[in-house]
């Protein structure tokens, strides 16, 4: 086998196994979504920034020209992560929240309280633009070692004109994938929802949509309502942004037909989503994003993600990695919650947050797979067997990463 154009060429080989979702189309529901090929004693053969062959030791042709090798002894492949759900554009922290809410205070009385959020936008606001993109950065560095290779991050803590276009350029600086999620809260400068809306829609869409590739919306009590939601994401959609909502958190307002109405990209978290619900979700075409670390964090009731896969919903997982709400970036221990918590194998979970979770980025032609032509975005997690991904509970399992066809520094 030789390559073509003297690429710079990569082999991982005597991986332990070589773990993919089966099949190319995206994406998965239903029973396709735990259908994974396992090859065992493999390897992966990248050339340039792709894939060129995935196969057995036994069967791995004499290769010619320079070539760079990983040993996989010891080693899964997986595809490299997607967490298709983040707000990693933020400064501060909320470490002092945390401990009030350990104490038995909730998010929802902090936020109705003017901490929660708005803390969070006041200290993103006074940060400027270069500590903004460090901090992408430096949280991009830890969704890397635990095994995110493409990731998206919505904007929202900014929540005026200045601040949010610095966070989306911040994201896409870091390599992400931009969200506005310019309806996030409602900032105190603003009378109410709806001025801050006006606001918005005026003077932020027009160069937010230069940069972000979705918006989104907290459709939520104590946030925007049904109307001032599809009032926000109609408008998002005519300005050619993909629409997401953040919806059914904690109580139903609407948010599942709005979001089927809207032809929305996904619904994120519906931890409080219904029987009505899901089978509403199970007939579209709208991804139900389950974010059970975000649960976890605040004590919350499980999404119900088993109802969701058996009525053939395309179910995503992510981690919604944020300070507040769930300050985790780590897609290997929601993979583990996805086991333990939510009724789902460790062949869907993988399935959840590589294809699934690609789809909703629009790039499952090229992420999410190992196989040839896709991209070589590659984790190598240190197990006998795939699975330890969600088996081995909070471990830092990942030995090494492949980020298109070279290996990844993880310092
Ligand atoms: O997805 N629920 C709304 N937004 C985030 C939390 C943001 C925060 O608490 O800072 C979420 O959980
Ligand atoms: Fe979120």
């Amino acid at each position: 086998m030789s390559s073509t154009g003297g690429e710079r060429r990569l082999l991982v080989r005597d991986l332990a196994q070589v773990a993919s979702p089966a099949g190319t189309a995206a994406p998965l529901r239903g029973g396709a979504l735990g259908e994974v090929d396992v090859v065992e004693d493999a390897y992966v053969l990248s050339a340039g920034e792709s894939i060129e062959a995935v196969g057995r030791m036994r069967d791995l042709p004499p290769l010619a020209g320079e070539i760079e090798e990983i040993d996989g002894r010891g080693l899964c492949a997986i595809p490299g992560l997607v967490d298709c759900h983040t707000h990693a554009c933020f400064a501060g922290d909320r470490v002092e929240e945390f401990a009030q809410r350990a104490a038995g205070a909730s998010y929802e009385e902090l936020h109705a309280a003017g901490g929660g959020i708005m803390s969070t936008v006041r200290a993103t606001r006074a940060a400027g633009e270069h500590a903004l993109a460090d901090a992408v950065r430096k949280h991009r560095r830890w969704m890397l070692r635990a095994g995110t290779t493409t990731f998206e991050s919505k904007s929202g803590y900014g929540l005026d004109r200045e601040t949010e276009l610095a966070s989306l350029r911040a994201v896409r600086a870091a390599g992400g994938v931009p969200t506005w999620l310019g309806a996030h809260a409602v900032p105190p400068e603003f009378e109410d929802a709806d001025a801050y809306l006006d606001f918005a829609l005026a003077e932020v869409l027009p160069a937010a949509a230069q940069i972000a590739e979705a918006a989104d919306v907290f459709l939520e009590r104590g946030a925007f309502d049904a109307t001032q939601a599809r009032r926000y994401l109609s408008a998002c959609a005519a300005a050619g942004l993909a629409v997401r909502l953040h919806g059914d958190q904690f109580t139903e307002q609407g948010a599942v037909p709005i979001a089927i109405e809207l032809g929305a990209r996904s619904i994120d978290h519906l931890e409080a989503t219904g029987d009505e619900g899901v089978a509403a979700l199970g007939k579209s075409e709208v991804a139900a994003v389950l974010l059970p670390a975000s649960a976890l964090f605040l004590a919350r009731p499980m999404p119900p993600a088993r109802a969701l896969v058996d009525a053939g919903a395309v179910v995503v997982l992510a981690t919604d990695f944020n300070p507040g709400s769930a300050f985790c970036e780590s897609l290997p221990i929601v993979c583990s919650l996805a086991s333990t918590q939510l009724e789902l194998t460790p062949a869907e979970a993988l399935s959840a947050c590589t294809v699934n979770a690609a789809h909703v980025l629009g790039r499952s032609d090229r992420l999410g797979r190992l196989a040839p032509g896709y991209d070589a975005d590659l984790v190598l997690i240190e197990a006998p067997d795939w699975r330890y991904l969600a088996y081995h509970l909070g471990a830092s399992l990942v030995a090494e990463i492949v980020l298109q066809g070279a290996r990844a520094e993880l310092g």
